[in-house]
């Protein structure tokens, strides 16, 4: 952690450390969906993967305004708990050698990935409304809704089949 828990007195402390961390996330996140996208083999998957690649782009933008807005230098403290989920998935990934069940463990990590952003996500905004900052809350929220969306559709093509085609 970049910013040692002495250093958090209070809670837009750790609301800026929340932005750190996720601004540190969303990035990872961006250099690990090309190699998921690659090896995924289902089209529908692929293009899910392609779209919230896309998509996280956007947010690394839009964190960016929150920092802006909060009057702080927009800036990453390393995440180990993001660190860890992309190292499982890229292990159980590397191990897999038949491609459908491959997509089945590409698709639940990456549900891993949206959970937890989504976790990240829901007490970031509770905090910013907290602390009156309804204008960070605002965009903090709405990148919590594509997370959510998009392990909607994740789940939606695994039931419907990747995990069918896996079993
Ligand atoms: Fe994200
Ligand atoms: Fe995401």
């Amino acid at each position: 952690m970049g910013l040692l828990s002495k250093d958090i007195k209070t809670l837009d402390d750790l609301f800026v450390h929340g932005l750190q961390d996720i601004y540190y996330a969303e990035q990872q996140i961006t250099k690990a969906l090309p190699q998921m996208i690659s090896k995924a083999s289902d089209p529908q998957l692929k293009q899910a993967f392609e779209s919230h690649l896309g998509e996280t782009k956007q947010q690394i933008q839009m964190l960016e305004q929150v920092f802006r807005m909060h009057g702080q230098e927009a800036k990453g403290v390393t995440c180990p708990a993001i660190d860890g989920i992309i190292d499982e998935a890229q292990d159980i990934a590397g191990e897999v050698e038949d491609s459908q069940v491959l997509d089945a463990a590409l698709l639940s990590a990456a549900q891993a990935v949206e959970h937890y952003e989504i976790t990240r996500y829901g007490t970031l905004t509770a905090w910013a409304k907290q602390l009156g900052r309804q204008d960070c809350a605002q965009i903090l929220h709405q990148i919590m809704e594509q997370e959510k969306a998009t392990d909607e559709k994740l789940n939606r093509i695994a039931e419907s089949k990747v995990n069918v085609r896996a079993a």
